[in-house]
């Protein structure tokens, strides 16, 4: 099988191209990354020289380049590059869109074109918009976003859905919870306050730290989309969920215990302008047609996580320089 990965130089989309070449050393995978700020070929250097792995630096948006590589053939594109981060959708929505909205469309006219046998949508349980302290979203909730950068996945899915439906291609949407783990950029909470703590710095708590997150294992998210990529029905949304809901301020007290810091470093900052309660699917779909549950436990995929940024220090501290440190500098709006 061969495989188009967009974004796989990012957090997630390596993590599974690591785990698609593990687990079918004989499948091709052509890696698409525009190597923003996010992506980092460092993330797939063990597998740099693979002969099964085609690494191709451009921009999604970049309907020619697109099109010469799906020229050559393609059985799946899996579809991660986005801009993913919520503070950044705040400052610069622009870019959102055209990545997540324009991207995502230039790439589903090229696989429309080329025949493409599967196209797999990686989506966000963000689509949904904020829930209260009870229940959960399940894959025909109505779409509620409230920041840009959820707004801009939800904009994607709909353009996913109506080539499906308009033009028969066989697309898939996936929605899956906040992940954590491995190569996570240092700006998310649990990669940034791990790293934080581990130098020292301040936790930045956003508001009261009561908004709750589900929380999966990346690999947990990845082998999800193996079964979707393999078993997966055209034209169907999949909620992929690690079952694990927490407040903001107990996964922070979890960092400090596990790296033995104490609470002084956490640092209660303004709030996120139209900060998302809570967010929570219901993943009984994908289990019951599927076949798919989390395997890891969150006390283990937390314990595996800070033991990782813990002895890959060179490889974060790279990542915390330069244009990451300008950035910060520049929005410290509601630290
Ligand atoms: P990330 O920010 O770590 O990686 C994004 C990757 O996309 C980077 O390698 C970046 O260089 C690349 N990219 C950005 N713009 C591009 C463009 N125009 N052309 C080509 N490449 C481009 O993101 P992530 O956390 O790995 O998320 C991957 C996908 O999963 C995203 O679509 C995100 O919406 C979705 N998702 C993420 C989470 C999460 O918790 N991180 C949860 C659910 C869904
Ligand atoms: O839910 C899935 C989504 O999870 C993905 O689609 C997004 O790509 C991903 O970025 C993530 O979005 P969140 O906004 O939930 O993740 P983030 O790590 O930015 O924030 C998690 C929670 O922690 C949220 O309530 C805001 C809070 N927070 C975050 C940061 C970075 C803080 O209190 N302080 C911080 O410094």
């Amino acid at each position: 099988m061969k495989v188009l990965v967009t974004g796989g130089a990012g957090f997630i989309g390596s993590n599974f191209i690591r785990l698609i070449l593990q687990k079918y050393p004989e499948y091709h995978i052509v890696n698409l990354d525009k190597l923003t700020y996010a992506g980092n070929l460092d993330n797939l250097s063990d597998i740099e020289d693979n002969p099964h792995y085609q690494f191709v630096k451009g921009d999604i948006t970049d309907s020619d380049l697109v099109d010469r590589i799906l020229e050559e053939g393609a059985d799946a594109i899996i579809h991660f590059a986005a801009e993913s981060h919520v503070d950044r959708s705040l400052y610069d929505p622009g870019i959102f869109v055209k990545t997540n909205v324009l991207g995502t469309q230039v790439l589903l006219e090229s696989a429309l074109k080329y025949k493409i046998g599967s196209f797999i949508q990686v989506s966000t349980d963000e689509v949904y918009g904020s829930l209260s302290h009870e229940g959960s979203s399940t894959e025909s909730s109505p779409l509620l976003p409230n920041s840009p950068y959820s707004a801009s996945k939800a904009s994607a899915d709909l353009l996913v859905r109506s080539y499906h439906v308009t033009f028969g291609l066989p697309a898939i949407i996936t929605r899956c919870t906040n992940n954590y783990g491995p190569y996570q950029f240092p700006e998310k909470l649990i990669s940034l306050f791990i790293t934080n703590a581990l130098t020292n710095l301040s936790l930045p708590i956003y508001g009261d730290g009561l908004y709750v997150r589900d929380w999966i294992y990346v690999e947990d998210h990845c082998r999800a989309l193996d079964k979707i990529l393999h078993r997966g029905k055209a034209g169907e949304i999949y909620n992929i969920g690690g079952g694990n809901e927490k407040t903001n301020l107990e996964i922070t007290r979890l960092i400090l215990s596990k790296l033995n810091k104490p609470e002084s470093l956490v640092k209660h900052v303004k709030d996120r302008p139209a900060h998302d309660r809570r967010y929570s699917l219901d993943c009984s779909k994908i289990g019951a047609e599927l076949g798919w549950k989390p395997e890891t436990a969150f006390e283990e995929g937390i314990a595996r996580t800070v033991e990782w940024y813990a002895s890959h220090q060179s490889w974060w501290q790279k990542v915390k320089s330069g244009e990451y440190l300008e950035y910060y500098e520049k929005h410290y709006l509601y630290r």
